[in-house]
């Protein structure tokens, strides 16, 4: 029996990867390396270059690793991408997830757990948001993470597929032990911009507004140590595995940083003190997204152990150098 990881390849997949190396499981990755790294796929785990949306492939492969479970990463995240190009974004995240799940339905795979996100929410009322929140998402990207939370749900009222779709809030940093991160050369997300800006990447970081109702006017953000949220998908499987119905539950910490507060760690940590520049707000930033956490605690018995700003910016910080090294070397 074996795990099969779509979207294997990429930042937050081949992490996921390691820790089902660590734990024994056997781990078969999908990943059509549309951002994804072949390097990143650690072994044991076998690679398939594939797509998620070709069922014959699909099919096939669940039939010949025998596929018990799916861990399902493979799509694009990218906001502002998702606004651009809307249907790229139902096509990847929806009509492919679609395809993947009928797939695993018909070949009986019992267990299934999907990355879905905090975009769900839109802009909450009330931080932090429980799962119970209105669920208004204002991109594209968070409709379509949506709609496959609402396939899953249908789904597995019809079929003896049991599913936990985990809303993640901000993902960063990098396995502490530096065997992967994120490599992605156009990241946009805050925490890998800065440490760029603090390597000398960038020129200098803007920050997105300062005119927020927050306390120092810059937009709250939950951030979670990528190797804690893949523990977390790894206490689903057994929480699945355990006989456990079906859910969706938030990922992060309870706790929310400031854009400056992540710059001042940033700048702690490196020691370098990078140019930093205001610039207008970018549209559809909610002012503070921060995880409600009971479900977590209560259903997987989830207990983060890497809830520290600094010590997520100093993995980042050691990856970001790792991959520098790597390209002046080649
Ligand atoms: N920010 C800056 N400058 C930058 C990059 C980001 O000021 O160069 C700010 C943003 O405006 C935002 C905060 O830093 O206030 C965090 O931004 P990120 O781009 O790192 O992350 P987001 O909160 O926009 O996105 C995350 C996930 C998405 C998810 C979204 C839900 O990465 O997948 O939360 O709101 F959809």
């Amino acid at each position: 029996m074996s795990v099969l990881v779509t979207g294997g390849a990429g930042y937050i997949g081949s992490h996921m990867v390691l820790a089902l190396n660590d734990a024994g499981e056997d781990v078969v990755v999908l990943d059509n390396l549309s951002t994804g790294f072949p390097w990143a796929v650690a072994e044991p785990a076998k690679l398939v270059i594939g797509d998620i949306g070709d069922q014959a492939l699909v099919r096939e492969l669940i039939e010949t690793e025998k596929v018990e479970a799916i861990i399902h990463f493979a799509g694009s995240i990218v906001v502002p991408d998702s606004i651009a190009d809307p249907l790229g974004y139902y096509l990847n995240n929806t009509c492919k997830s679609r395809a993947l799940i009928e797939c695993a339905v018909d070949a009986g795979v019992k267990h299934f757990i999907f990355s879905s996100t905090a975009a769900v929410y839109g802009m909450p009322e009330e931080n932090p948001v429980s799962e119970e929140a209105a669920l208004n998402p204002i991109s594209p990207y968070g409709s379509s993470k949506l709609m496959t939370e609402m396939m899953l749900r249908d789904t597995a009222l019809a079929f003896p597929l049991n599913y936990v779709a985990l809303r993640y809030f901000n993902v960063a940093g990098a396995d502490p032990e530096g065997r992967s991160g994120q490599s992605t050369p156009r990241a946009t997300h805050l925490i890998k911009v800065a440490v760029q800006a603090a390597l000398g990447e960038r020129p200098k970081l803007d920050v997105f507004g300062t005119d927020y109702p927050t306390p120092d006017g810059t937009c709250i953000r939950d951030y979670i140590h990528v190797s804690d949220l893949v523990a977390a998908h790894l206490a689903a499987l057994r929480y699945l595995r355990d006989g456990g119905r079906s859910e969706v539950i938030n990922c992060g910490y309870g706790n929310g940083y400031s854009v400056f507060q992540v710059i001042e760690a940033v700048k702690r940590v490196s020691g370098v003190d990078f140019p930093v520049e205001t610039v207008p707000r970018r549209p559809g930033d909610p002012a503070a997204l921060v995880a409600g956490v009971e479900r977590i605690g209560k259903l997987l018995g989830w207990v983060p152990q890497r809830d520290d700003l600094d010590q997520i910016v100093a993995d980042a910080l050691g990856w970001e150098k790792h991959l520098n090294a790597h390209r002046d070397a080649s």
